[in-house]
């Protein structure tokens, strides 16, 4: 079972409610980045696109999208709300990824990267993203920063949600405990992975080195979601 599966369903309900209305304004603050650095139309790839925050909007707006997920659950999430059946949904890891096509804008935000916990991997899945882009074509991506790997507590009348996050070097240990009121019943959903805290320098160098620029750093925009955030062109 890969991170996510097992809560797949309710992901979008556990996330809504328990980052309230900071997870509306910062979906909002994202599509208005990406509409204002890219234009409509145009052939869009969202790496680690979960059940389609970005990717479902950015299809209404018209861009040909493109999601690449590695939880089945998630993609599975994605195409059940994905109506008009626009979107091309492939259900692989970032880093196993192999297209012939070639994309204007890539996304690879809200934590992707920490998903990934050893740096042949992350070698691999940054060379994936840019075999995936034109030349000339756009990346947005986050990097967290160490005060976003922290737990969470969040109780309501409707949902229970604990995270705790153990610190092993580098690499953290992320547990998910949900409740969640369904019809009367409460269920129980948990999950249990991985993620690790990368030094921005090190993906900035592994950027550089695979030819790309920082067109943007966009940080300063995205302050409070505990993450750096860097638009970056591919020479
Ligand atoms: C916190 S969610 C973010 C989803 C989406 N990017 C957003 O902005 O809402 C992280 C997603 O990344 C996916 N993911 C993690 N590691 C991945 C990898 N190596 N390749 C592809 N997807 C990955 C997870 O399955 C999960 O759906």
């Amino acid at each position: 079972m890969t991170a996510h599966d097992s809560w797949a369903k309710i992901y979008d309900r556990a996330y809504k409610e328990s980052f309230g209305s900071f997870y509306k304004e910062f979906t909002e603050l994202t599509l208005k980045v990406i509409q204002e650095e890219t234009a409509q139309g145009l052939k869009v790839i969202d790496f680690g696109a979960g059940t389609g925050r970005l990717t479902l909007p950015l299809s209404e707006l018209g861009f040909e999208m493109t999601a690449v997920d590695a939880s089945l659950e998630m993609c599975k999430e994605l195409q059940s709300k994905d109506i008009k059946k626009k979107i091309n949904i492939h259900n692989e890891f970032i880093e196993n990824f192999i297209s012939n096509e070639r994309y204007d804008f890539a996304l690879c935000v809200f934590s992707v990267l920490t998903y990934i916990t050893d740096e042949q991997t992350l070698n691999k899945a940054l060379s994936n993203l840019k075999e995936c882009l034109h030349s000339g074509g756009l990346i947005l991506m986050d990097i967290p920063l160490p005060g976003a790997f922290k737990g969470l507590t969040y109780k309501s009348e409707t949902l229970h949600r604990d995270v705790i996050v153990d610190k092993q070097n580098d690499v953290f240990n992320y547990r998910e405990s949900i409740d969640i009121l369904n019809e009367n019943n409460w269920i129980n959903y948990s999950d249990e992975f991985k993620i690790r805290c990368w030094q921005p320098d090190l993906v900035l160098n592994k950027m550089k080195q695979l030819g790309f620029n920082i067109q943007k750093d966009l940080s300063e925009r995205f302050i409070g979601t505990g993450a750096l955030y860097f638009l970056f062109k591919l020479n």
